[in-house]
């Protein structure tokens, strides 16, 4: 059993035991917030498993577990053809996780965002359809259903009100068009995701929030209505793991919405929870609304489906993350590198500096990328 570390992740009686290929999962983006999580739920399953990362905010997620008999790590670029011919031989379904995240890094630069988040989904899928592999399973977001006042199911009409949005709206149709009787993609679209990772994430709205609370004694909600589902990112990976192990014929070809329908909040009830578990801090609100998202969606499908219902609860998550601000496990939640636009918008400013195209930046983490990210520290 692998030590769970820093993140809350529940242990679960097994009931069944998966029929386990000794045939590799690939997980691509597996040293990131959800992909370092589902990486262990994998090995503690007895999964042999693949990861195609190209560690761009660094390998602190995963480093203790490389040398793991079943782990086989390929550090490198997933935009690069020859990359990903390599990574999917031989493997027996892929898990593709890896992308460019959140509305404001997708929007730092469109080609790079497109070339990561669509383009590289269609050649890795079209790869891995010609290697043989039979399940392709595709982590995208509630995004895609952008600004609506409907309660919203799989088949609700798209409102994407974001590059992030329309590049994995993009990417699930190209992935939908090549199902076949061998080729079986199953889209997830995750709820907002919340809760302490081995990649800690301080960017997404319910961990900023409880750090704000927690480090500066007050967050300021801009609008507080907008309705958003959440989903702690260990149930992401429960859920992942579902996706994987069903009868292929449930899954093939389908779409699931990941997350339940009592973990629908607006932005001020979020407020309003973090304010009770943590008294100290003011809760201000800001009639300027700079996130248009706003979607109330239904779980019903996963749940009655795969039979997913969430093992974490917002609350006990806020007061986990509040633990790890309190005791220094988590020493500045400011740090560019628990920060998706912070972190790239600095990584743009080192090559624009050199000239270069951001298509461009090295695939591995090299002593530039080091030196920036401990200069990220020092403000
Ligand atoms: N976290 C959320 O709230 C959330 C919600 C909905 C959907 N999602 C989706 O889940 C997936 C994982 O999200 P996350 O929060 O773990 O992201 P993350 O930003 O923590 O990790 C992304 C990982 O992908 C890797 N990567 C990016 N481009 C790559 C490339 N060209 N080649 C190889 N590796 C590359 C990065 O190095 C990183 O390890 C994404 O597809 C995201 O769109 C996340």
């Amino acid at each position: 059993m692998i030590a769970t570390g820093n993140a809350n992740v529940k242990t679960e009686q097994v009931t069944t035991d998966p029929v386990i290929s000794a045939a590799p999962v690939l997980v691509t983006g597996a040293a990131g917030y959800i992909g370092s999580i589902l990486v262990r739920r994998l090995l503690n399953r007895g999964y042999h498993v693949r990861v195609l990362d190209r560690l761009m905010y660094g390998d602190d997620a995963i480093r203790d577990i490389l040398s793991h008999p079943r782990l086989e790590m390929v550090v490198a670029d997933f935009r690069d053809r020859m990359v990903v011919a390599r990574a999917v031989q031989g493997v027996s379904s892929v898990i593709h996780l890896g992308a460019i995240v959140g509305d404001p890094a997708c929007a730092i630069d469109e080609d790079f965002t497109i070339g990561t988040n669509f383009e590289a989904t269609r050649v890795i899928a079209d790869a891995a359809r010609r290697a043989g592999v039979g399940r392709f399973v595709f982590g995208s977001t509630c995004s895609v259903y952008g600004a609506s006042a409907e309660t919203l199911d799989e088949t609700s009409a798209l409102n994407p009100v974001s590059l992030y949005a329309n590049t994995k709206i993009a990417a699930e149709r190209a992935l939908l068009d090549m199902a076949d009787a061998d080729f079986a993609p199953v889209i997830m679209r995750f709820a907002t995701a919340y809760g302490h990772s081995y990649r800690p994430r301080y960017d997404l709205a319910v961990n900023v929030m409880t750090a704000k609370a927690v480090t500066d004694g007050q967050i300021t909600i801009h609008g507080g209505d907008q309705w958003r589902p959440f989903v702690h990112v260990d149930d992401i990976a429960r859920a992942l793991v579902l996706a994987l192990e069903a009868p292929i014929e449930t899954v093939a070809g389908e779409t699931f919405n990941v997350g339940s329908d009592e973990q629908n909040h607006q932005l001020k009830e979020v407020g309003e929870i973090i304010q009770r578990l943590i008294p100290h801090a003011a809760v201000l609100t800001n009639d300027l609304v700079t996130d248009k998202r706003n979607y109330f969606v239904q779980f019903t499908k996963i749940r009655e489906t795969l039979g997913f219902t969430p093992l974490h609860t917002l609350a006990e998550s806020i007061v986990e993350m509040k633990e790890a601000l309190d005791t220094g496990e988590v020493r500045d939640y400011q740090d560019r590198r628990y920060n998706n636009y912070q972190f790239l918008t600095q990584i743009v400013r080192e090559v624009a500096r050199q000239r270069r195209p951001l298509v461009t930046i090295p695939i591995a983490i090299t002593s530039t990328m080091e030196q920036l990210m401990s200069a990220a520290c020092d403000d």
